[in-house]
């Protein structure tokens, strides 16, 4: 038998890494960072080992510890002290996102994003303003009860308006609201904030995979899911449309949510469009690599290598990953 092809001579040691197509690199990675001002001291989140909620003092040095692994980028979650059903405190000017921001951006030289939402601030933990009687009516079975819109958007204008106030370099709306890209935009230019980028998180599924997220953030809704906002997992096409009208309306980054279930969706923005991609490696994709090796059935590092390597393979410039630090460090 003669073989002409033989692959097998490019992996050998030596040549292996020069032909490597993939590089995971500390500069592409996003960290993303609790801030609770419920407390005054760090709390460990049991769902996601390594990560914390710490208090707004201890943001700065929260950054500084992520910096130092030469992650260079955050993503900052508030935890606010108080709820209500309008979700208030998302953007008031003393808000715990307002205040880390403030503290990050005056004292490291970190690229702050922040994450504009409405869950974690309102009592119900939907992602806007709910529709009349959906507040009453909390049980089982009242999936039609939906969030407005229209009046959700003037309130993500707002908050993402007072988290550029405060010094955030970049925001991100995840509340997969129609129309949040340009509403946003639009509030950030009325008040002079057009160099303010907006990540968009503009193909974002209804998924099982935000668990340990909610428990980290406290922003599980208190009734019903969020079906009638985030996307159908069955669906990639419309995803391309999410990211269309995103992309109309003025997003500068195209971010798909989760990253490891959707890797398709990911190839296929990078394909159709030619906006930096993102993805986030959600809180459930840490969690089970995690589970799973403190039972000693996978090697840790391993496979949160093999995750970055393979989300940036199928196109994503950049990943916001509970990974960052412990990858960049061993990098
Ligand atoms: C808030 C938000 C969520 C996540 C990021 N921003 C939760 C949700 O939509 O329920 C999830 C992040 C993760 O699971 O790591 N809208």
């Amino acid at each position: 038998m003669e073989l002409t092809d033989r692959p097998r001579r490019l992996r050998r040691d030596g040549i292996r890494e020069m032909v490597s197509e993939t590089d995971v690199d500390a500069s592409d990675l996003i960290a993303p960072v609790f801030v609770d001002a419920t407390t005054d001291e760090r709390v460990p989140i049991e769902t996601m080992p390594g990560h914390e909620r710490v208090p707004v003092e201890e943001s700065v040095a929260r950054v500084e510890e992520v910096l130092e692994t030469g992650v260079e980028a955050v993503m900052i979650f508030g935890i606010p002290e108080s709820k209500d059903e309008q979700g208030t405190r998302a953007w008031a000017e003393d808000g715990v996102v307002q205040e880390a921001t403030r503290r990050v951006t005056r004292e490291t030289d970190a690229y702050v994003i922040t994450d504009v939402c409405l869950c974690e601030y309102t009592s119900h933990g939907h992602c806007g303003v709910l529709e009349d009687g959906a507040g009453e009516s909390r049980g089982e079975g009242n999936a039609r009860l939906t969030v407005r819109n229209d009046e959700t958007l003037d309130l993500l204008g707002k908050i993402a308006t007072s988290h550029a106030a405060a010094g955030a370099d970049m925001v991100a709306p995840s509340g997969m609201m129609d129309g949040m890209v340009g509403a946003i935009r639009e509030s950030l230019d009325a008040a002079d904030f057009s160099d303010v980028p907006i990540m968009s998180y503009a193909a974002k599924y209804e998924s099982a995979f935000y668990g340990p997220f909610r428990d980290a953030a406290d922003g599980a809704p208190a009734f019903g899911d969020r079906r009638h906002y985030q996307m159908d997992p069955a669906n990639a096409r419309e995803a391309l449309r999410e990211v269309r009208l995103d992309v109309e309306q003025g997003a500068d980054v195209l971010m798909v949510k989760p990253a490891l279930p959707y890797l398709d969706v990911v190839s296929d923005i990078r394909e159709e469009f030619d906006h930096p991609v993102a993805a986030y490696n959600v809180s459930g994709e840490y969690a089970m690599l995690h589970a799973a090796s403190e039972k000693g059935w996978l090697e840790l590092e391993e496979v949160a290598m093999e995750s970055l390597v393979s989300i940036k393979r199928a196109g994503a410039d950049l990943i916001l990953t509970y990974f960052a630090e412990d990858v960049a460090d061993s990098l």
